[in-house]
């Protein structure tokens, strides 16, 4: 599979067949993941792997549909991934070395390229996953026993897709990319 492949058939799964993966393929994905790019190197990335059907259950109880995070429904299509990675991120490891005023913008931008290796990676196996942010994260650091120094960022289930799905739509490239310096193509657009 070539990287146009990868990145045109990256799609985000939530249905996935009752069939268990390789932990060797699991472990692929967390090299690829934790071959991404960090601040300062810093890599403060850890990811908790999951398996066992009870523990499932009780991260998919942290999380929710849509916006609601207080009365959302859980998001239950995530039990049928026989694997479930969720990666956090060591805060500690980077205020060490940035400070607090760096400490929210890069938590998230190193752990996001952590994991859109992960997802593309599972597509060059043969597998699909999903990015999801849905949970409430106090009660989904409770259910890991994560000390206060870890934030849960994604929680990834990885499977064998049972659906062909289509590409999302996404928005025109011409529209979003500017040559030099920005250009409000919104107001362009109601000139013409
Ligand atoms: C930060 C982030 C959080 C997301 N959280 C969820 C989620 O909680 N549940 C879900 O089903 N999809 C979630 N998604 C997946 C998006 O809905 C999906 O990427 C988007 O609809 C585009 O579809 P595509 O990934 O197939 O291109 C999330 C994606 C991102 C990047």
């Amino acid at each position: 599979m070539n990287f146009d492949d990868i990145i045109s058939q990256r799609r985000s799964v939530r249905s996935y067949l009752d069939r268990e993966i390789p932990y060797q393929w699991v472990h692929k994905i967390l090299e690829y993941g934790h071959a991404a790019p960090s601040a300062g190197n810093i890599q403060p990335w850890e990811f908790i792997v999951v398996r066992d059907e009870e523990n499932k259950r009780a991260i998919v109880d942290t999380t929710f549909i849509g916006n609601n995070e207080v009365d959302g429904k859980p998001q239950n299509w995530l039990l049928s991934a026989p694997v479930f990675i969720v990666v956090c991120a060591n805060r500690d490891k980077v205020k060490k070395r940035y400070g607090e005023t760096s400490l929210n913008s890069l938590v998230y931008l190193d752990t996001s390229a952590c994991i859109e290796n992960m997802l593309l990676g599972a597509i060059y196996l043969g597998l699909a996953s999903c990015y999801v942010s849905g949970f409430r994260k106090k009660e989904l650091s409770e259910v890991l026993g994560l000390p206060k120094s870890h934030e849960p960022i994604g929680l990834l289930p990885i499977g064998y897709s049972t659906e062909v799905c289509l590409k999302r739509p996404k928005i025109d490239i011409n529209e979003i990319t500017h040559f030099e310096k920005f250009i409000n193509k919104q107001e362009e657009k109601a000139v013409l």
